[in-house]
């Protein structure tokens, strides 16, 4: 791989940093036999962690494993809304905070496990009063606010499936998202706060509903009032706050769902345009939130813990709602954005809650970074103990900065690689026993197992690169693609059988430590977010004046990578600025506005190989402005050097 004299350099810079003493002394996991146990008989390693949880009938059969099918736990019961929220409404821990909101604008509200228990047993009765039945599927397209919690419990207390769709998806994709769920009931609000404007969630809502047969009943969440007047379309459309308070107050019965009952379906980008629904279990999904709640992250009753994700993606399913709360710990739950009214929002709210744990994402980190140390300056940051990053690679500076200006070289940071597929956290650090190493997640946790491996599929030697693969099944990793298991078998299990093939590069240094490359596949990440180069041309070329588009990321010092869009236009219509200002809003429209493209060269010709495959490295290229590579297979040498001049041109202006 061209990237290891790159990690060369890197390693040979690479500072170890030993275990924290005292923060080994108070952590749940000390000894290090957990590894070598769970190593050698992992199935009893994953079978007593699923009995942290609780079961309304016992397993007894831990793990079914037909390659690349696989059950877990899979004669025992339970109930998702159960495990998070009524085993913590018994005895004293009723009245400890599970949610502590904050809305954008400044309004709070704390919810204890008893009043988040009470509310989620109102929503099982509304959701059951709207027809909505164990197995059916339920979209929730909301911001940031309590009533997303509560009705992703609600459907799981009924034993339906939520699909929550990221509230900065567009109409077309949410449309998309409820047609290949065929859900028949959809929860919006009436927007969202971001940035002080608001988010038109359900005019959104409205828009994609032109479309979606399936859908009987719509449930608004009044979240603007005044600030954001909606129509609502009678008979069809109910407001939130007016069905719940019809509700008995009675507690709904959990309804028993097998371990292998499918919790939810979460949408992510692959290769092809069309989005995969990703489905996960609910004993094994809950397994590995929980285990590593109190594994990676620490995670103790008393903790108080701010993962900074939306819940719209797998980081916040996992480590805002059902991890956290299946530990009885306390989440901080923040709407907005980090930087309103000013840029010490999170640090005024860490140190207005006391909290223990920040989880966020290396974007994040380098944006703060670039705002400077006076920000968290201003704030006591003395009560966190932890930190975390997921979503992509965190580069050693921003690692480091993390660790002195928000930990105060106290907190150990935990790096977690993993995907929405894994469900949880598959190689990060145990803070109580792992040396950690700037820019490296480290090593598998506990009763996971990763290789890296040549395209011929053999495991490279340590000091080598190649493709990260996960080699036994683990109980929280993704059952199918909703509908179409084929894309299943193809995407994760053909290129190395009997292996999940992760699409991600990686390398593997001399201690076993694993240094995650990035994307090998045609998936950009964006500021974290997964947005496959499939979507983004085809949104291009969905513009009756495009005859052809392709589509990089290309890094970027901020975001990790930004999306670059090469476009060559039909005969006769010309480039203009107009036309790259309504091809990138085009691409927002039909996806979001996290696919914008940062920016759009115009071609006479996409540069291919003879047999006509885009040459997307030399594309790469272009835009980071780098010294062409090989280009001998190229058909066309001169539509490069035009690609060339368009770009050195737009930095010379
Ligand atoms: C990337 C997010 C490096 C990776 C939980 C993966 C990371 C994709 C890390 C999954 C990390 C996630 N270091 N890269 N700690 N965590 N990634 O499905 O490329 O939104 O395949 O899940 O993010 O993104 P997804």
């Amino acid at each position: 791989m061209s990237d290891q004299g790159q990690f060369d350099t890197l390693l040979r810079e690479t500072r170890t940093f030993p275990v924290l003493p005292q923060f080994k002394a108070q952590s749940n996991v000390r000894d290090p036999a957990v590894y070598t146990q769970a190593e050698r008989d992992p199935e009893a390693f994953w079978a007593e962690q699923a009995r942290e949880l609780t079961w309304s009938t016992p397993f007894t059969q831990v793990l079914d494993w037909t390659p690349p099918h696989v059950r877990w736990f899979y004669d025992g019961e339970l109930n998702a809304a159960t495990n998070t929220v009524d085993r913590w409404r018994v005895g004293p821990s009723k009245n400890r905070a599970a949610i502590i909101w904050e809305g954008e604008p400044g309004d709070r509200t704390v919810l204890t496990y008893d009043l988040l228990g009470r509310e989620v047993d109102r929503a099982a009765h509304m959701l059951t009063r709207l027809g909505v039945k164990a197995g059916d599927r339920v979209t929730l397209y909301l911001p940031m606010v309590p009533e997303l919690v509560i009705a992703m419990l609600a459907a799981a207390k009924i034993g339906a499936i939520h699909s929550v769709v990221f509230g900065g998806f567009s109409a077309q994709a949410l449309r998309d998202r409820i047609n290949d769920a065929g859900s028949e009931v959809v929860i919006t609000a009436d927007g969202g706060w971001r940035r002080g404007k608001t988010v038109p969630l359900k005019a959104n809502t409205d828009e994609a509903l032109i479309a979606c047969p399936t859908i009987k009943a719509v449930v608004v969440v009044r979240r603007l009032g005044d600030h954001g007047p909606v129509s609502m379309n009678h008979g069809r459309d109910w407001w939130w706050h007016e069905l719940m308070e019809q509700m008995p107050a009675d507690p709904f019965p959990a309804v028993a769902r097998n371990a292998e009952d499918v919790l939810f379906t979460l949408y992510t980008s692959g290769t092809t345009g069309k989005p995969k629904g990703i489905v996960h279990s609910t004993a094994g999904y809950l397994t590995g939130a929980n285990t590593s709640c109190r594994t990676v992250f620490d995670l103790k009753l008393d903790d108080v813990y701010f993962c900074t994700a939306d819940i719209g993606w797998v980081t916040g399913h996992t480590y805002v709602v059902y991890g956290p709360l299946s530990t009885g710990a306390t989440v901080i739950m923040y709407e907005g954005a980090p930087d309103w009214p000013d840029r010490d929002r999170y640090w005024k709210i860490i140190e207005r809650y006391g909290c223990t744990i920040l989880y966020t994402a290396p974007t994040s980190i380098r944006t703060f970074m670039k705002w400077g140390p006076e920000y968290p300056g201003r704030c006591r940051l003395d009560s966190l103990r932890l930190l975390g990053t997921v979503g992509e690679p965190i580069n050693p500076e921003a690692w480091m900065w993390y660790s002195e200006v928000i930990g105060h070289s106290r907190c150990p940071i935990v790096d977690t690689w993993w995907q929405t597929e894994t469900g949880a956290a598959m190689i990060a650090p145990l803070p109580g026993l792992t040396a950690l190493k700037p820019g490296s997640a480290s090593l598998p946790v506990p009763g996971v197992s990763a290789q890296v491996l040549d395209g011929q599929g053999r495991p490279v030697d340590p000091g080598g690169a190649g493709y990260l693969v996960l080699t036994k099944p683990w109980p929280s990793m993704l059952r199918t693609i909703w509908g179409d298991d084929k894309r299943y078998q193809d995407t994760y299990w053909s290129r190395f059988p009997g292996k999940y093939f992760t699409g991600d590069g990686a390398h593997w240094d001399e201690d076993g430590y694993f240094w995650i490359l990035g994307r090998v596949d045609d998936v950009i990440n964006v500021s974290g977010h997964r947005i496959g180069t499939m979507e983004v041309e085809s949104a291009l070329v969905d513009d009756h004046r495009v005859a052809e588009a392709a589509v990089i990321g290309r890094q970027h010092d901020v975001k990790g990578q930004a999306i670059s869009g090469f476009v060559s236009l039909k005969e006769g219509v010309e480039s203009s600025p107009e036309l790259v200002a309504a091809l990138k809003q085009h691409v927002v429209d039909t996806i979001g506005a996290m696919a914008r493209p940062e920016e759009i060269f115009f071609t006479a010709e996409l540069p291919k190989t003879r047999s006509g495959k885009i040459m997307r490295r030399l594309l790469r290229d272009i835009a980071e402005g780098q010294a062409l590579g090989d280009t001998t297979t190229l058909a066309d040498p001169q539509v490069v050097e035009s690609l060339k001049q368009q770009y050195e041109e737009r930095e010379a202006d």
